[in-house]
C-alpha cells in the first residue's frame, strides 16, 4: 500500500515536472525615499539634491517554486544600487517574519540603476560622500518597501509557468566608450552585429488560466536619461517602461497598483548610453575627443539625445524598451522554461582571486591576480553621461563637502605592488588601503547564479560592459552545452551590491571611464568568468561550496552630515494659488499649498497629491497622483529660521482625461515641538471642458 502510494506520488511529480508547472509569486511595493534636501546617487554630485517628485519609486518581486520546494526570489527596485548592508538588514527582516525561507542565498536583488533617487545607502564612503554619508532615511524606506514587495509575492503564490522570449528594442541606446570596445580581438567582435546588445530578455510568467501576470525583463542600457540638473525623483526609463506596461496590463488602476507586475533590470549595460544621438561638446556644439571625450576650452563632452529635454529623452527610451515588452508578451514565447529552480551564492575576496588564463597576445597560459581595490584618474572624469562628476577627488577639493573635510586625510598612495597589479590603470584612490572612518569600497563581493529550468540567471555586483556581459554568458553557456544542455543567461548588473566596473582586459589597457573603475584591476572578468562557472558547475553537479568570507558589517562606525528637519510653521495645507476655473486637455493645472518638509513623511503607498474628479454620485474618485508621469511637486522652503515652506503641484492634462469636475488634495506632515502632525489641503473645484 504504502509503495503504492510512493509511486503515485512519484508519477504525479514526474507529469507537473514534464509540464513546466511551478508555483509564481509576484509583488510591488512602494520605496520613494525622501524627496527633498538629499543628493541623488548615481552622478557623484552634490549638489543634485531632490526637490521633489516627478515619479514614485517601487520595488518589484518574482518568487518561483519548483516542485521540490526549490525557491528563488529576484527583486527589482527603482534605486542606483543595492548595498550590503541593506541587503543585510532586508534578510534580517525577511527571517523575521518567514524564518529560514529566504536567505542570502536565494534572494537576489537587483536595482533599475536610475540616477534620479536619494541616496546615502550604501555604508561605503566612495558612495555615500557626495551624500554627506549615511542616510537612514533613504536607506528605510527601500529595505521595508522590498521586503513588503517579497511578502506581497509571497503571498500571492499559484500555480504558473515561466516562458522566456528575446526581442530586439529600436533606439535605446549607444556604445559610449567605442574606443575600448574596438579594442577587443576582431574575431570576437566580428561573432556580434553590433557594439551594443539589442535584444530585450524576457521571462513572462502565466498563472494557470493562462493569464499573464507579470514579466521581468534584462536590458543593456543605462537608466541614465535624466541628467545630473533633474532634482526630481524620477524612475528614469526602465522605470518608465515598467510604468507603461503595468498600465497597459492594469487597466483603469492607479499607479504602483494591480495585479501585474512588470520589471526591467540592467543587464550588461556598461559602456551603454541611451542618449543615442550621441556625444558633443556641450556649449560650442563640436565633436568630442573619441578616446579622452574632451573638448577645446573648458567645454566638456555630454551625450546627446534623442529628445529635446531629459524628461522628454526618458519617456522616448523607456516608450522603446516598453514597446519591445509588449511585443514579447503578445507573440508565442520563444521558449517554455521547465526543470528545477536551483541557486548558487558565494562571497569572494576579490584581491584573494587567482587562475590560469589564455593570453592570447603571448600564447601562453599566464596566471592572473585580483588587486586590491583602486579607482583610476578616468574615473574622476566621469562619462558622456554625466561629466565631471567626483571631480573633487582629483582636484584635492576640501571646499564645501564636510565629510570629505573629515575623510580627505585618510587617503593612501598606492604601493609598488599595488600599481603593478592595476597596471596600465593610474592610480587615483587607493580605496583597498582606506578604511578610516570604514571602508570606502567592497574587499569582498556577493557572488550568485539562480537556474529556472534552462535559463541562468547571473548576480554580478558589477557594471559589465557589453562584451564582458557577452563573455561571461559564453562561459556558462559552453559549459551548459558540455552537459548537453543549450541554456539562455541573463547576466544582471550591480546585483547584490556595488562594486563599480567589470571590463575585459583588451578594454582595460584603454582606460576610458569604464576601465579606470574596474575596481579590482585588469582581470576582475576573468576572476568572474572563473567564479561563475564555478558556481554553475558546483550547482550542477549538486555540490555545495562553502559560503566564503562575510563583509564587514560597517554600520556602526556610520557617519551623516545631514541634517535633520527641525521644525515647520505655516498653515499647512492653505491654498496660495488656486487653479483657474477652466481648462482643456494638455494645459497644465497648477497650484500652490502652503506645506511642510516632505521628509516628516514619505507618503509610501500613498500619495503627496490626488487628483480627484467628481463622480455622477457626488462622490470624489481619484484618478492621478504624485506617481503619475503627468504629475510632479517642487518644493521649496521659504524661511529657512521660521521653518516655513511651500510646494508647488502640476498637473499637465493628458488627452484622454473626461470632461468634468475636479480639485487637487494635498497631504503631508509638520514637524513641531509636539512631534510630526499630519495636515491635508484642498483646492477649489476646476472644470475640464
Ligand atoms: C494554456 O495553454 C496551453 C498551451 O500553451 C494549453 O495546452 C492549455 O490547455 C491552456 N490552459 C488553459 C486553462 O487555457
Ligand atoms: C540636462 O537636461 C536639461 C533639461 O532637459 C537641459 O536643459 C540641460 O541642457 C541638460 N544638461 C546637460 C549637461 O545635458
Ligand atoms: C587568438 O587570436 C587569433 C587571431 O587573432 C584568433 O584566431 C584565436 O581564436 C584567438 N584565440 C583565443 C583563444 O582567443
Amino acid at each position: 500500500m504504502g509503495y503504492v502510494k510512493l509511486f503515485a506520488a512519484i508519477l504525479v511529480v514526474l507529469a507537473v515536472g514534464a509540464e513546466g508547472r511551478y508555483r509564481i509569486g509576484l509583488g510591488r511595493y512602494d520605496v520613494t525615499g525622501p524627496s527633498v534636501e538629499i543628493a541623488f546617487m548615481g552622478y557623484g554630485s552634490m549638489t543634485q539634491r531632490g526637490i521633489g517628485i516627478h515619479t514614485r519609486q517601487y520595488a518589484r518581486a518574482f518568487i518561483i517554486e519548483d516542485e521540490t520546494a526549490n525557491r528563488v526570489v529576484f527583486v527589482n527596485a527603482d534605486i542606483s544600487a543595492f548595498s550590503d548592508a541593506m541587503r543585510r538588514e532586508i534578510i534580517r527582516l525577511l527571517r523575521l517574519r518567514f524564518g529560514d525561507l529566504y536567505t542570502t542565498a536565494n534572494v537576489m536583488f537587483a536595482p533599475t540603476h536610475t540616477h534620479a533617487g536619494p541616496g546615502g545607502y550604501h555604508q561605503l564612503v566612495l558612495y555615500d560622500i557626495t551624500c554627506l554619508g549615511f542616510i537612514e532615511e533613504t536607506f528605510n524606506p527601500i529595505v521595508f518597501g522590498v521586503r513588503e514587495a517579497i511578502t506581497r509575492a509571497h503571498n500571492a503564490m499559484q500555480d504558473g509557468r515561466a516562458f522566456y522570449s528575446e526581442v530586439p528594442i529600436e533606439d535605446f541606446g549607444i556604445n559610449r566608450s567605442p574606443a575600448a570596445y574596438y579594442a577587443n580581438p576582431e574575431h570576437e567582435r566580428r561573432q556580434y552585429e553590433e557594439d551594443i546588445d539589442r535584444n530585450l530578455q524576457q521571462i513572462k510568467f502565466v498563472n494557470a488560466r493562462n493569464e499573464t501576470v507579470g514579466a521581468f525583463h534584462w536590458v543593456a542600457t543605462h537608466a541614465v536619461s535624466m541628467n545630473n540638473t533633474n532634482y526630481l525623483i524620477s524612475i528614469d526609463n526602465l522605470g518608465y517602461a515598467s510604468y507603461l506596461l503595468e498600465q497597459e496590463y492594469n487597466p483603469g488602476n492607479l499607479v504602483g497598483t494591480g495585479t501585474f507586475v512588470g520589471a526591467f533590470s540592467t543587464s550588461n549595460s556598461g559602456d551603454i548610453s541611451p542618449n543615442i544621438l550621441g556625444p558633443r561638446c556641450y556649449r560650442n556644439g563640436g565633436e568630442c575627443d573619441t578616446v579622452t571625450s574632451q573638448c577645446p576650452a573648458d567645454d566638456v563632452c555630454k551625450g546627446e539625445g534623442p529628445g529635446e529635454t531629459d524628461k522628454e529623452n526618458t519617456k522616448i527610451i523607456g516608450s522603446n524598451i516598453y514597446k519591445a515588452a509588449s511585443i514579447g508578451l503578445k507573440n508565442a514565447p520563444q521558449r517554455e522554461l521547465t526543470g528545477s529552480v536551483g541557486f548558487m551564492h558565494q562571497f569572494v575576496e576579490m584581491s584573494r582571486q587567482t587562475g590560469q588564463w589564455f593570453n592570447n597576445a603571448t600564447g601562453r597560459y599566464e596566471t592572473f591576480r585580483g588587486c586590491l581595490p583602486a579607482m583610476g584618474t578616468s574615473f574622476a572624469a566621469g562619462t558622456t553621461d554625466g561629466p565631471g562628476a567626483y571631480s573633487f577627488f582629483e582636484q584635492g577639493d576640501t571646499s564645501g563637502n564636510p565629510f570629505w573635510q573629515l575623510v580627505g586625510n585618510s587617503l593612501r598612495p598606492p604601493n609598488r605592488d599595488d600599481r603593478e597589479c592595476h597596471a596600465p590603470k593610474p592610480i587615483l584612490l587607493m580605496t583597498g588601503r582606506m578604511s578610516w572612518p570604514y571602508l570606502w569600497q567592497p574587499l569582498i563581493v556577493p557572488t550568485q547564479l539562480f537556474k529556472i529550468g534552462g535559463a541562468v540567471i547571473l548576480g554580478v555586483p558589477s557594471e559589465m560592459t557589453t562584451m564582458a556581459g557577452r563573455r561571461l554568458r559564453r562561459t556558462i553557456q559552453d559549459l551548459g552545452r558540455e552537459l548537453g544542455e543549450e541554456l539562455v543567461v541573463l547576466p544582471t548588473g550591480m546585483a547584490n551590491t556595488y562594486s563599480s566596473y567589470v571590463v575585459t582586459f583588451e578594454e582595460y589597457q584603454v582606460q576610458r571611464y569604464e576601465g579606470g573603475s574596474a575596481t579590482y584591476g585588469p582581470h576582475t572578468l576573468t576572476i568572474y568568468q572563473q567564479q561563475y562557472a564555478r558556481l554553475f558547475s558546483a550547482l550542477q553537479a549538486k555540490q555545495s561550496l562553502p559560503p566564503g568570507p562575510t563583509p564587514r558589517d560597517e554600520s556602526r562606525d556610520q557617519l551623516t552630515f545631514l541634517t535633520p528637519v527641525v521644525m515647520d510653521t505655516g498653515r499647512f495645507g492653505r491654498v496660495l494659488v488656486e487653479p483657474r476655473t477652466i481648462y482643456s486637455r494638455r494645459q497644465v493645472v497648477f497650484v500652490t499649498f502652503v506645506a511642510a518638509n516632505p521628509r516628516n513623511d514619505l507618503r509610501t503607498e500613498s500619495s503627496y497629491f490626488f487628483v480627484d474628479q467628481l463622480q455622477p454620485n457626488g462622490q470624489f474618485r481619484t484618478i492621478a497622483t504624485d506617481a503619475n508621469w503627468e504629475t510632479k511637486f517642487i518644493w521649496r522652503r521659504t524661511s529657512t529660521l521660521l521653518g516655513q515652506s511651500e510646494i508647488d503641484f502640476y498637473w499637465t492634462i493628458p488627452d484622454n482625461a473626461e470632461s468634468g469636475t475636479y480639485r487637487i488634495r494635498h497631504f503631508g506632515a509638520s514637524r513641531g515641538i509636539l512631534g510630526i502632525r499630519p495636515y491635508d489641503g484642498s483646492s477649489r473645484t476646476f472644470v475640464i471642458n
